[in-house]
């Protein structure tokens, strides 16, 4: 048996499993693991402890090219509160094309929590003119910003729902729902399902939707492999679907896991109040916010930022990336299978 779709065709992969980015945490480690395994892992945007994006994320492409001569990929948070985003949207293009085994392995660019539209600078289009097979997805949590990837000239979009970790909209929109939208408008799109996806039979439920493929990201912080801290890890198996909540993030809304700075920080509900707020931020402020992110990865888990999604209440166990992904795979089969032997 094996799954053949869009996406496992359009990067060349075996399972069509993507990891999610997570920054500001690592996700290299992860990157490999679910690579190797079949998937296309995925860098994040990367700048704790006041590092520079630019230079962390040059780095670890380096690093996974030594690790793995599998496709990858990697994030840019492209939002108007990221300062770094237009530098690496240029700068990053330029080193891939100048690096040969990053620019044959390199097959995937994710913009996220922002336009769409900024890597389309000439170092991009150099580097696709210069033969590489890259192609470049953004995060639609809501249909309008599906509309605008499209406009854009995006090769696919990777559709969020509301129950997923982290990054979110303002709509509200769930991944069962948000799915069908996307695909009733845009029914040759390639898509990749996200949010609250834990399990084979969720990858199934997203594949019969429409999706080539999915991501995940709460289910591959609980492996074995990934670099969050032992204390982030062991809070997935034992929480419940309704531990997370949704808050105000520095670049708009966010799930995050319930503790005492969740339940601090308030929610801002439109983009009005949001862009209100940060006429207000300060650098200081900023910074401190971005604080609470470095706590968390040094295993601060009471005081810092824990992002994690809904699909905490099915994720069981902390597992190797090659038997979650395997297991999914499996399951997701067994399920597709199973459904079809109900049409007569
Ligand atoms: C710890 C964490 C960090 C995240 N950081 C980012 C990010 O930097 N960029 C981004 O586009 N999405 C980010 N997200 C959202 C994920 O890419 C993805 O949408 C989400 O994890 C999907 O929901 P799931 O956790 O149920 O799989 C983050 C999510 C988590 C859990």
């Amino acid at each position: 048996m094996g799954l053949k779709t869009n996406i496992t065709e359009m990067f060349g992969i075996k399972y069509p499993i993507l990891a999610a980015p997570m920054g500001p945490f690592y996700t290299t480690d992860l990157t490999i693991a679910v690579s190797e395994a079949g998937g296309l892992g995925v860098l994040s945007h990367t700048n704790l402890f006041g590092k520079s994006s630019l230079t962390e994320m040059k780095k670890n492409m380096e690093y996974v090219v030594e690790h793995t001569d599998k496709p990858f990929g990697f994030n840019i948070r492209t939002s108007r509160m990221q300062m770094d985003a237009p530098g690496l949207c240029r700068a990053i293009p330029r080193f891939i094309n100048n690096n040969p085994k990053i620019k044959e392995q390199c097959r995937y660019i994710i913009t996220s929590a922002g336009t769409p539209k900024m890597i389309y600078n000439k170092a991009f289009q150099k580097l696709r003119d210069g033969g590489s097979e890259i192609k470049h997805f953004h995060v639609a949590p809501a249909l309008w910003l599906a509309d605008k990837c499209v406009t854009a000239g995006c090769d696919g979009v990777v559709v969020t729902g509301w129950e997923g970790g982290g990054h979110q909209s303002y709509e509200r929109v769930s991944s069962l729902v948000l799915l069908q939208q996307v695909k009733l408008k845009h029914p040759d799109l390639p898509l990749i399902a996200c949010g609250g996806i834990a399990t084979g039979e969720g990858m199934a439920a997203a594949l019969s939707l429409g999706a080539g493929g999915i991501a995940m990201g709460s289910r591959f912080i609980a492996s074995k492999e990934s670099e969050f801290h032992e204390n982030y890890k062991n809070i997935v198996p034992a929480a419940g679907a309704n531990d997370t909540m949704w808050v105000t993030g520095v670049l708009g809304p966010i799930r995050l896991w319930r503790n005492k700075y969740s339940l601090d920080h308030g929610v801002v509900t439109s983009k009005e109040e949001k862009m209100a707020l940060e006429a207000q931020l300060t650098p200081q402020k900023a910074l401190e916010d971005q604080k609470h992110y470095e706590m968390t990865y040094e295993g601060n888990v009471d005081d810092g930022a824990v992002l994690l999604g809904q699909s905490i209440g099915v994720i069981k166990s902390i597992e190797s990336v090659k038997d979650i992904m395997d297991n999914i795979v499996a399951t997701a089969e067994k399920s597709l299978i199973k459904a079809s032997k109900m049409v007569i």
